[in-house]
This record gives structure tokens, sequence and C-alpha cells, in this order.
């Protein structure tokens, strides 16, 4: 080898180590998602981290004037992550000429807060509709087609079945991603990204354009075929019940081997969104791999029968139902995610956490309602966090909102440190069911709602119809509990010869979390000397020792 050749390769060698070095560097400390016990957890810089969040309405990050004064007010409301709109019309104005200085605006604004991001990519789709692509996407229908309902007529829509329509979103998303990872891939501002927002065909179940036709009447894709086989005894029950009912049939059209009726539509359409946003999310993870996140318009209940069918709300959208086929069509896409504006919480947790998808919550309610989901979302469900919508409207230090917040930021680090382990668990009660019995350790703990303080003594609240109560075991005897508007009871569990006794009582509060006590409770503040009273206006948090006697 010549002097200048080896000099040439030597050089090389070097960079491209260089390079990989600190590609690996990069990549170990990005945040990302981490199994622990049964749950998942967000990493963020090392270490668990609980998304104590809220979304801005749908325009504010598109002005960096509108956003100033809202930033330390948003801060003062507790939060640790803002969850905000990138839009393709504003990051491509013209084919192939990228801006960024929303996005940098965006990064500055959270981090002179100390507040995470979470960006929401609004693509190709915004609830079932198009409306977020760049005019020069809009105009062309020629080059980016939308999809049609029964009669031929098309809708505001873009197809699912376009490869000109997915590549462009993907380049664009690719971009995005590539700046996001120049400008924060060291500082971790930015911890998670929603792909599209609230997917899914509104007006009929499925797209019936020609290329649709064509898709739904030819074999249900190898690949989901695949899948359905080797998932068969995980696969969610609607879906399995459908697929047993026709025959468990391994090939076929989409009818033969789902039966005929909008279910089917809604499962062919799913298949075509997963497929389309799973390529662009994973376009994006090439250049930077953060956890990436779909969310889903549910379907809302049987009082509203047509927002209850697919087309009602919008078709093949990531719902529980169609879960399976999100995840076989796109891998890349790591958490499927309800926005939770139906009252029956609860249920649509429980959907959720199927099949190990974990749970996050990018859009509910931020009233006194909302910051009990919010506690019952990490403490039962293990979640990674919730977000109501509207951060803009519930910014208020004053708020319900803040005064929740700051209670749960302050347990977050016992949360994380138990998700996953069956050392916590939280209930929801409220005027419809009043008691829930829970069994922690060694004790069944009940919380009894009660919607006015029974302690005449104690501070007038306002009423709340839904409370959450978290309950965190330290050791065999040991608990922190957290609540309010309730009575909280124990009994053994292990041997129902003993009653239970308080033996110390404390409430107070984590300052870095470290405890700090306040009062002592006892007397009329422990009722019957054996329960826990949570009073007044907002959540608070006592640590207690029980002790058992015959
Ligand atoms: C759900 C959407 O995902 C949000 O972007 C927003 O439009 C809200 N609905 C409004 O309530």
């Amino acid at each position: 080898m010549k002097l200048n050749t080896l000099v040439i390769t030597t050089i090389l060698t070097s960079l491209v180590s260089a390079a990989a070095f600190s590609q690996a560097k990069l990549s170990t400390n990005i945040p990302h998602l981490e199994k622990r016990g049964t749950a998942t957890q967000l990493i963020v810089d090392g270490k668990p981290f609980l998304v104590i969040g809220a979304e801005l309405n749908n325009s504010s990050a598109s002005s960096v004037e509108y956003m100033q004064p809202l930033w330390p007010k948003i801060a003062a409301t507790n939060l640790n992550t803002v969850l905000a709109t990138v839009s393709w019309e504003l990051t491509e104005p013209e084919e192939g000429r990228f801006d960024f200085n929303l996005v940098d605006s965006l990064i500055q604004g959270a981090r002179r807060q100390n507040l995470h991001l979470i960006l929401l990519w609004f693509g190709s789709w915004k609830n079932g509709k198009s409306t977020y692509q760049p005019v020069w996407v809009k105009t062309n229908q020629q080059r980016f087609p939308i999809i049609q309902d029964e009669k031929g007529k098309g809708l505001p829509t873009l197809s699912t079945l376009s490869d000109a329509n997915r590549d462009a979103d993907a380049r664009a998303f690719a971009a995005l991603m590539r700046h996001i990872r120049a400008a924060d891939g060291e500082a971790h501002t930015v911890i998670m990204i929603q792909v599209e927002n609230e997917v899914g065909v509104l007006g009929p179940s499925r797209d019936h354009s020609p290329l649709a036709n064509q898709a739904f009447a030819g074999p249900v894709p190898k690949e989901f075929m695949n899948y359905l086989q080797m998932h068969k005894d995980t696969l969610i029950p609607e879906l399995r019940k459908r697929w047993e009912s026709a025959g468990f049939k391994t090939s076929g059209s989409w009818e033969e081997v789902f039966g005929a009726g909008m279910a089917t539509d809604e499962l062919f359409m799913a298949w075509n969104y997963a497929r389309y946003v799973g390529h662009v999310a994973a376009a994006g993870k090439a250049e930077y791999p953060l956890p990436m996140f779909v969310n889903a318009w549910l379907r809302q209940g049987p009082d509203k029968p047509n927002e209850d069918k697919p087309g009602g709300y919008p078709s093949g959208g990531p719902l529980a139902q169609v879960m399976d086929a999100w995840r076989a069509g796109g891998p890349a896409i790591d958490i499927l995610s309800p926005d939770v504006h139906v009252p029956n919480y609860a249920d649509w947790c429980t959907w959720y956490t199927q099949s190990g998808n974990p749970l996050f919550i990018p859009e509910s309610r931020g009233d006194a309602r909302g910051v009990a989901q919010a506690i019952a979302t990490a403490g039962k469900y293990d979640g990674i966090g919730y977000s109501p919508f509207g951060i803009d409207r519930l910014a208020n230090p004053d708020g319900e909102l803040a005064k929740g917040y700051q209670v749960l930021a302050q347990v977050a680090p016992l949360i994380l440190e138990r998700q996953g382990l069956g050392k916590m668990t939280a209930v929801l009660v409220d005027k419809e069911t009043p008691r829930s019995k829970v069994r922690l350790g060694d004790y069944t703990i009940e919380a009894r709602f009660a919607a006015r303080a029974q302690d005449p003594n104690a501070p007038v609240a306002p009423p709340v119809d839904r409370v959450a109560s978290l309950f965190i075991q330290l050791g065999p005897d040991d608990y922190v509990i957290v609540g309010r508007s309730m009575g909280v009871y124990f009994e053994t569990a292990a041997d129902p010869t003993q009653s239970v006794g308080l033996a110390v009582v404390e409430e107070g509060q984590y300052v870095d979390g470290r405890w700090v006590p306040g009062r002592r409770l006892n007397g009329d503040e422990t009722p019957e000397w054996k329960a826990l009273w949570f009073q007044g206006d907002r959540y608070t948090i006592q640590k207690i020792k029980l002790y058992r006697y015959h």
C-alpha cells in the first residue's frame, strides 16, 4: 500500500470509528422505553420518567409570540412536559425546503422553564382529515390521491394506499427527526413523538377508491396472516372471535377471512393506516429513534350509536379492537394511545393495556377528575404518563391541575421505583362506585368516597365527583397513601382473626425525594382511631405504620 493511500485509509478508519463512537454514545443515552417487571417505562437521561404533562391547543405552537407569555404559566402549573404540534405545512412550505425555526423556538422555550417536550407530527392526517399537509400537496391530487366514499366522491383525506403520499410525508418527518437529533441529541428536551393525529376514515367505514376496492377484494397480506397465526392465542378477543367465526382461514380476501361488515372494513383500514404510519415512523427512527406513539379518537359508546361505529369515529385508527393490525403493520410504533374524552376512563385503560401495550394518555381532562385519572394512570396501570388537552386554558398556578400535579410530582419517584413490581396500586371512587377495596401486601385497603368532609372542623372543600387514592407500599406494615375527599380503611388480608390499628400516621410532603413530616395525625383526624381521613380542597399525602392485634 502506498504511503498516501495508507494515510487516507487511516484517516477514514478513524473518522468512521469516531462517527460510530458518537452514534453509540448518542444511542445509549437517548430517551427510550425499557421493560421493568410487568411495566414499560420511559427512560430519560438514564432514569425512569413519569410524564406529568398537558397538550397545547392545535395552533398555539405556530406562533413564537403567542407562546411567550404562556411558557411561565405552564411551568407554574407544575407540569414537567408539554405536548406541542409540529405541522408538515409549516415545516416544508415548499417541496424540499425545510424550516425548523418553530421547532427550535419550542425547544428553547421549554428548556428555559425546565420542561420536556413531546412533539406531535401533524402530517398526512389530523382527526381523520388531511388539513395539515402543505399547499403543494393539498392542491395536487393527481400526485397525492385522496380517498373516496361509496359513490366515488372524494373526501378531504389523503389515501393510505399511495406510495407518493407516504413517501412525501416520510421524507418530511425524517428531516424533522434529523433536525431534532442535531438540535437536541445531547440535551433531551424532546422525549417522545406522536406520529400523525387521530387517523382513520370519517364518514364511510372504509376507502372506496378503485385502488382501495382492489386491495379489499385481493388477498389479506401475507405479513398480516403470518402475524395472526403466530399470535393466535394472544390476539385481542374481538379479532380472534371474528377470525374464528369465519373458520380461521389462513388465506383469502378480507371478507373471506374475517366475514363481511363494518368491523372488517375497519380492520382493513387499520392495516393500511398502520403500514403507512409505521413506514413514516420507521423513516424518522432511522434518523433519531425516540419512542413513538399514535393516538386514537375513541368509539363513543352505545348512548351515541352514530359515533360508536366505524366511520362515526375514524375507521382504522389505533383502537383497542384492531390493535393487532397496528402491531403487525407498524412495528416501529411503540405505543397505541387512547385520547380519553369519554367518561368510562378505567375501561379504556384496561383495553389499552392488553397485549403488553404501555399506557400513555396524550389527551383527556384537566379538571379534578383529570387529576384523579392522572394518579390512577401512573399508580394502577403503570402508565408512562398523562396529559389533559388544552393547557392554554388550564394553565393556572391555583387551579385543580396545578394542585394535583404538585402532589403527583412529589410521589413520582416512589411510583417509578415500584411500577411493574406489585408494590403499589390505586383506585378511582365516585358517586356511582363510592367504595373500592384492593389488596396490597398483607393488607386489604378500602377507599370510601366522601363528597363532603365528615369532620365539622375540616376546611370546606369544593365538591368533586371522582377522586383517586394511591397506595404505595414501603415495607410490610408501612405505606404512603395519597388521597382526597375520602376515608381509607384497613383489614388484614393474611389473618382474619386479627384487627388492624394505626401505629403512626403523619401527613407531610416529599421535598426533593425526602419525607418532611407535618402534623402527627390522631384523635378526630383518624376517625374511630382506625381510618385515615383525607379532607380539604386538595390531594394530601399520609405516611403510616400499621400494627395488628387480637
Ligand atoms: C382531539 C384532537 O386530537 C385534538 O387535536 C383536538 O382537536 C381535540 N380533539 C379538541 O378537543
